[in-house]
């Protein structure tokens, strides 16, 4: 991995630790296990992948007020963040480690783990509001509003909600699955958080339609890729590295996509998705001369990093 880049990435990261820091919930009086158990889990790092491609995307786009942007990049890894305390409860998939940490449900219990998921959504509203507070345009009161309904549709019921009920229903035994099913599933529960970072970024920096749509398609086509490298990881990654059990997807009798297509058809779908996710970015980089090219740069290194390499 060349130097240059990752000092840049450690920069960028550690910029996405500040904003999320700053919009962490406050503790309210001294001994608040509500507030506790919510930054148990979302101080605990993760790759903070979202947050980074929003930031990056509202740069793509020529944005020059970040202080719009920023809440938005707390309020999308918070919903995340909530995201994964569900996903890990017994109910769900039952996992008992998340971002090399016991998770949320294992040391608060399971109450207070649904609570912790519930404060986050909710505080991701009012953080994700405190953009207004620097509005100074109509037109920017009108970016603020757009991306405040993105952030609930791309994460609710027709997103990524919508996608964790699929997930529920897909477990092996419970009516017939094809591809189309687990297309569906991946697009939402995978998909919509990724296409909220990359359409919340193009939105707040004033881009056209067509460069939201074209966002939007580009987020789609990395939720499925991300999430069949997930699937990946689940039977082949490294625990210590990815700070979550293996194997979860087996021991809930997941049928996954991956299940269905086999690992080779898999990696050449992952291949085509990213090929065609760095031009359709090259594209718009390339249209945008005063850009960086970090976001490309940063593609490059998911695909590198996401600790799976294929034997
Ligand atoms: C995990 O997401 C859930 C999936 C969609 C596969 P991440 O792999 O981005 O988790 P963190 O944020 O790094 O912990
Ligand atoms: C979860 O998918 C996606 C979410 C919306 C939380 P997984 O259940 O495969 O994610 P991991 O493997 O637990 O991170
Ligand atoms: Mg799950
Ligand atoms: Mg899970
Ligand atoms: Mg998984």
């Amino acid at each position: 991995m060349n130097s240059g880049f990752t000092d840049r990435l450690n920069i960028k990261i550690a910029e996405v630790e500040a904003v999320v820091r700053e919009y962490s919930p406050k503790l309210r009086t001294e001994d608040n296990l509500l507030y506790e158990a919510m930054n148990y889990s979302l101080l605990a790092g993760g790759k903070r992948l979202r947050p980074l491609l929003m930031l990056e995307t509202y740069r793509l786009f020529s944005g020059s007020k970040e202080e719009l942007v920023r809440p938005f990049a707390a309020a999308l890894e918070m919903i995340h963040t909530y995201s994964l305390i569900h996903d890990d409860l017994p109910a769900m998939d039952n996992d008992d480690l998340r971002r090399g940490k016991p998770t949320n449900h294992k040391v608060y219990g399971e109450a207070v783990a649904i609570l912790a998921g519930d404060g986050l959504l909710n505080l991701a509203a009012e953080t994700a509001g405190k953009a207004f507070d620097y509005c100074e345009t109509i037109e920017e009161y009108k970016r603020v509003g757009m991306a405040i309904s993105a952030l609930f549709s791309y994460s609710g019921a027709g997103g990524m909600i919508g996608g964790q009920i699929l997930d529920m229903l897909s477990e092996e035994g419970k009516k017939e699955k094809n591809e189309d099913f687990f297309l569906t599933m991946y697009d939402l529960k995978t998909g919509g958080l990724i296409k909220a970072a990359f359409v919340i970024g193009a939105i707040l920096a004033g881009g056209s339609k067509e460069d939201i749509s074209a966002m939007e398609s580009t987020g789609a086509s990395l939720g499925l890729v991300f999430q069949l490298q997930d699937d990946l990881l689940d039977i082949k990654g490294d625990e210590a590295k990815l700070g979550k059990p293996l194997h979860s997807d087996e021991r809930n009798n997941k049928l996954t996509y991956l299940k269905l297509l086999g690992e080779a058809k898999a990696l050449e779908i992952m291949e085509a998705n990213n090929k065609s996710i760095y031009k359709n970015l090259e594209n718009i980089c390339h249209k945008n001369c005063s850009y960086d090219g970090f976001i490309l740069e940063f593609l490059e290194y998911l695909k590198s990093c996401l600790l799976y390499t294929s034997d």
